[in-house]
């Protein structure tokens, strides 16, 4: 068990492309149990990428289960090695926010249909259908491998990004 320090913006590892994970040893699945405590530790997430707990490997977890927006449509806790998204289809528009980015939210358009292919933490391939909340918050977590964050998906700065009230 270690909950990890979260890693926040403008931190130069947010903006990195990760590389992809070529054999799940040992150390690949301590990072995956990393990012699982860490977050069930912060309560309110539903998703952490490594790149957030400063490991630029392509390693993400998700799990909406416990979210009022996802809790009726889910794959429960997801590890996701090597995630890629096959298909996309549809448009909506949420609000989000990420551990890296405390104090904003911000309105972001994403696909509300992915399929996505990827390793779970036992190395066996999966492939999945995802929509609603629990497909924006892959697509997010997504990002983080490449290096974007939502502020990077927003249409505006000035109108579409919101200071969290304390
Ligand atoms: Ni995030």
């Amino acid at each position: 068990m270690a909950v990890r320090d979260i890693i926040l913006y403008p931190d130069p590892i947010l903006k990195t492309v990760c590389d992809a994970v070529e054999t799940l040893d040992d150390s690949v699945k301590a990072l995956i149990q990393d990012l699982v405590d860490t977050m069930v530790d912060a309560g309110h997430s539903v998703g952490v990428a490594a790149p957030q707990i400063g490991v630029t490997r392509r390693v993400v977890v998700v799990d909406v289960s416990k979210s009022k927006l996802g809790r009726d449509n889910n794959h429960g806790q997801l590890v996701m090695v090597n995630p890629a998204i096959l298909e996309k289809e549809g448009c909506s528009t949420m609000r989000e926010g990420c551990m890296s980015v405390p104090d904003y939210t911000g309105n972001v358009s994403r696909a509300e249909r992915v399929v996505v292919q990827f390793l779970d933490r036992e190395g066996v391939e999966k492939v999945i259908q995802a929509s609603g909340f629990e497909a924006v918050a892959i697509q997010h977590e997504l990002d983080h491998l490449d290096g974007f964050l939502f502020l990077d998906r927003v249409s505006s700065l000035k109108t579409d990004v919101f200071r969290r009230k304390k």
